[in-house]
């Protein structure tokens, strides 16, 4: 046992140590699989397009948002406020999402189960880039650059300037008037643009599976590790970080949830986390919410889970390209939902030092707070918290955060695809 207890060394790692590090090593991470529901996913055309899609800010009602409004590159893909801006103010955090193609599930509540269908929701969404169907369609027919991208990857698009066919400002997901002119469409029509919308999504995610997370100087620790390279682990990571690295992976179970290459186990945990913009549940009816300006309590993965299985862009829907025996993960779901109160999507946590404020509700400002919610565990008031406290030293917390700091990484991707498109 080349790595065993070390007598030299304050932080000697056991076989059983090690191997767990192996799991959280960026070189455990498996190549990118692909995404049934999305056969333009790995077509370089069609990320060529999601490129442009990503950073256009026409692709807004007002001509001034686009994803990377909230989705900043320079700042890892997030905005550093407690909850995204743009037309409006979002129910929730701005997540980081480089390495997010791994995930199985979209937004803290995984209410979509494709990368294409979730880039779907804030083009439409009033507090986000505020648009519709009809709009979206009718901007990729007007400008000959993406029709032509487009109908080279997708094929031929409808003739969308026949405003009686396709009337501005139509959509399902929007006010009265906008639904009533989704409804006077034909079905044909009404398919028609929900192919090209969903095509924008393909677009995008197939731009979005380009943003990988790159080597930190753990993983420059876990691999000099692994092969032996004793002096360059004490020249890669401090004592204190290593310190903190033995409390993450043992006395304080981090790993639990936040396990594998990209520290999240891809699932939704409930830990305690309350938005003070909403109102304390306690047992008020449902009907009170509509008695107050205060949104009602966020339930998480609760409503997450029903909404994915009602969309009619998720993975067993028309606009997916999978079949049946490829959706498990979604019909699993569908029927094991009972402990997801209250519960969130577990974050990666590459990068973290970068990417706050933290939690679904940006609740905290700092790793020193979220560390402090951990020790203490303070009860749910949605559900029920998995957490117990863990009451960890002053020092501990501290080895903890410099631990947490030591995954930073920069984006493993091309210069060009963190950058706005030149052309
Ligand atoms: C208002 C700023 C804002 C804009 C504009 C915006 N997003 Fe987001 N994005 C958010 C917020 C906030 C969330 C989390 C929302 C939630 O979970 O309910 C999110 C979630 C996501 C997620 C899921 C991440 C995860 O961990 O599951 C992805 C992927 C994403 N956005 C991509 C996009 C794309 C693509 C666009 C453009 C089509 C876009 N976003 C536009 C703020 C924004
Ligand atoms: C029971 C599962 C679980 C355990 C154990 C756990 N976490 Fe988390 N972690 C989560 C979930 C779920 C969230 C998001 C919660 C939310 O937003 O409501 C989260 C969020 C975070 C965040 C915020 C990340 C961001 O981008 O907002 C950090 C940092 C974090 N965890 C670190 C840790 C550390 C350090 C430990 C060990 C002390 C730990 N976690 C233990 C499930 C867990």
């Amino acid at each position: 046992m080349p790595f065993s207890l070390r007598a030299d060394s304050g932080s000697p790692w056991t076989g059983a140590e090690i191997a767990l590090l192996r799991l959280q090593w960026i070189g455990s991470l498996e190549k990118l699989p692909t995404d049934p529901t999305n056969r333009y996913a790995d077509d370089p055309q069609a990320a060529w397009l999601g490129h442009r899609l990503f950073f256009d800010r026409r692709f807004s009602i007002n001509g001034r948002i686009s994803c990377a409004t909230c989705h900043q590159p320079d700042n890892n893909f997030t905005d550093g406020v407690i909850k995204g801006r743009a037309i409006g103010e979002a129910r929730r955090n701005t997540p980081a999402i480089s390495g997010i193609a791994y995930s199985p599930w979209f937004f803290w509540d995984g209410r979509t189960d494709s990368l294409w269908s979730q880039a779907l929701e804030p083009l439409e969404s009033p507090v986000e880039q505020g648009g519709n169907r009809t709009f979206y369609a009718r901007l990729i027919y007007s400008d000959p650059v993406y029709k032509k991208s487009y109908e080279l990857t997708f094929g031929a698009l409808p003739d969308l300037s026949d405003r009686i066919r396709f009337p501005d400002g139509a959509t399902p997901a929007g006010n009265i008037a906008q639904k009533k002119k989704w409804d006077l469409m034909s079905a044909k029509d009404r398919r028609e643009v929900n192919r090209i919308f969903s095509n924008i999504g393909k677009a995008i995610a197939a731009y979005e599976r380009k943003l990988l997370p790159g080597t930190s100087r753990f993983d420059r620790y876990v691999e000099a590790l692994l092969n032996n390279r004793i002096e360059e682990t004490d020249a890669t990571m401090t004592h204190k970080e290593v310190a903190g690295l033995k409390l993450f992976i043992g006395k304080a179970m981090c790993v639990t949830c936040h396990q594998g290459p990209l520290f999240t186990n891809n699932s939704f945990h409930n830990i305690g986390i309350t938005d003070p913009a909403t109102l304390k549940p306690g047992y008020l009816p449902a009907i009170i919410y509509l008695f107050t300006d205060r949104p009602e309590p966020d339930y998480g993965r609760y409503r997450g889970i029903r909404r994915a299985l009602k969309s009619e862009f998720n993975c067993l829907g028309e606009y997916s390209d999978a079949q049946e025996g490829d959706c498990v993960e979604l019909i699993y779901a569908g029927r094991h939902h009972r402990a997801t109160l209250g519960a969130f999507k577990v974050p990666s946590l590459r990068n973290v030092a970068q990417t706050g404020p933290y939690m679904h509700a940006g609740v905290f400002a700092s790793l020193e707070e979220v560390l402090k919610h951990y020790n203490t565990a303070p009860p749910a008031s949605v559900g029920r918290s998995e957490l117990a406290p863990l009451n960890l030293s002053e020092q501990e917390l501290e080895q903890l955060e410099a631990f947490l700091r030591t995954l930073d990484s920069p984006v493993n991707a091309e210069t060009r695809w963190f950058k706005r498109p030149s052309s």
